[in-house]
């Protein structure tokens, strides 16, 4: 099934002809119909049903606008008498990758105090960097889960609009969470005042606080339970907010329609916010066997993040990353990968998520090779990251599967990644409704 990359020149060289043909005519239906949606057929060489799990060979995707309006064999789907044919017979493609725990207006490399140093319009700015980077990467939609200022309610807005590229987005705008805590800023001595948008405390104050996010745009609610890695003063093992809080946070966002996203590493914090109702545990790096069981119960999502520690221990002290910060990344990481191979042979629900902006956008795809290592198959690997993830976001209708009726979000890579799922690390064309945004596997064809 594998398909050898140096191949890929010789076997689309013949088939650039016939686009070259194919093209011309093409155009020119195309300029007497501009105002009907235009049609494209794509010949998938293999394509990952991942709904089934399983791979299909020579598949034809038809495209109308923004969505899927036919899948089915080559040999038995017609190509529409309008469509303009995407020749990717030789290569593998996918549904488009979601990542359901980005940060798009963080940088790699202003960890610590250098981050005190960047204000909200600057890390706006850096978020249209990250988002080309990912939607380039494959990810075709991400979950923000923490951002000031509502910097990301601007960038998701952007890119709606067709002013910046990137991919889909849902975001969080900040994190609600304790005075102190992990999703405060605890940097400065008292006399600067330092603390983050998000910070709020009681039960009414947090309902305030959901409430305050929803006015200015978000999607979902994201708040932390726990102490975390990368923040000054907080202890892993913390829980933060009581019960009474938590509850209070998840009955006003279910009240307003809302989902929420819970940062926690920590082992009363964890089963503390599933019992709450927490949508999804990012992290859930020390949860216990009580707390499998009731994500299991609850059918909560775990979104474990076990390719991140790689970054912070290799680069993370070049990158600002403070020292308290390392110490606790050398406890949780591995203890992490333990936790996420015991979840999933428990049968937890797993979603993708990867805390890119922590390490650099765009190498989101990098924790896939870290899931199989820890005992997913490449198969439920991507399953994470395109049907689990696009449940998560309750998007299951419109993405997540290359199925009719649902958004044109589909990529591909020239090798296989059921054989090696580092293959994703190399995604060599990316559409997102229907606009092509990357297409390299297709210029090597042309040039040849
Ligand atoms: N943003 C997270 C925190 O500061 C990063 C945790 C990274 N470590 C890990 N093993 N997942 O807590």
């Amino acid at each position: 099934m594998s398909i050898p990359r140096v191949r890929l020149p010789v076997a689309l060289g013949v088939v650039s002809l016939l686009w070259l043909c194919l093209g011309m005519a093409v155009s020119a239906v195309a300029s007497a119909n501009a105002d009907s949606p235009r049609v494209l057929a794509i010949h998938a060489g293999t394509l990952l049903d991942v709904d089934q799990g399983r791979a299909l060979r020579d598949q034809l995707i038809v495209i109308e606008g923004e969505r899927i309006i036919a899948v089915g064999p080559v040999a038995d789907t017609p190509v529409p008498e309008a469509a303009q044919v995407i020749d990717l017979s030789s290569a593998t493609v996918l549904p488009g990758l979601l990542d359901g725990h980005v940060h798009l207006t963080s940088r790699h490399d202003q960890h610590g105090y250098r981050g005190l140093a960047v204000s909200t319009p600057r890390a706006a700015l850096t978020g249209v960097a990250s988002a080309l980077h990912t939607l380039r990467a494959g990810f075709t939609t991400v979950r923000n889960v923490g951002a000031g200022g509502f910097a990301d309610v601007a960038l998701r807005d952007a890119i709606n609009d067709g002013e910046v590229v990137g991919p889909r987005m849902l975001v969080s705008g900040p994190s609600i969470g304790i005075t102190g805590g992990h999703c405060d800023n605890n940097l400065l001595p008292p006399e600067f005042r330092a603390f983050s948008d998000g910070v709020a405390d009681g039960p009414w104050g947090v309902r305030q606080r959901v409430r305050e996010n929803l006015k200015y745009g978000v999607d979902l609610i994201k708040f932390c339970a726990t102490g975390g890695v990368l923040s000054a003063g907080t202890s892993i093992g913390a829980q933060q907010y009581t019960f009474e809080e938590m509850e209070a946070i998840v009955q006003e966002a279910q009240m307003l329609g809302l989902r929420v996203a819970v940062h926690a590493h920590g082992t009363e914090g964890i089963k503390t916010a599933i019992r709450a109702g927490a949508n999804s545990i990012e992290h859930a790096s020390l949860i216990d066997d009580e707390g499998i069981r009731l994500a299991r119960e609850r059918g909560t999502f775990l979104s474990m993040d076990i390719y991140v520690s790689d970054f912070i221990l290799g680069s993370g002290e070049a990158m600002g990353i403070l020292p308290e910060s390392l110490e606790k990344e050398r406890i949780v990481g591995t203890a992490q990968r333990e936790n996420f191979q015991r979840a999933l042979a428990a049968g937890v629900r797993m979603s993708f998520g990867s805390d890119a902006g922590v390490f650099p956008h765009g190498h989101n795809a990098r924790q896939f090779a870290r899931m199989v290592e820890w005992g997913m198959t490449p198969m439920q690997a991507i399953q994470t990251a395109t049907v689990n993830t696009a449940e998560l976001l309750g998007m299951q209708e419109d993405i997540g599967s290359i199925t009719p009726g649902r958004y044109a979000d589909i990529i591909a890579v020239a090798g296989d990644p059921l054989v090696d799922v580092n293959e994703l690390t190399q995604v060599g064309f990316v559409m997102k409704g229907g606009q092509v945004y990357r297409r390299d596997l297709l210029v090597t064809a042309a040039a040849n």
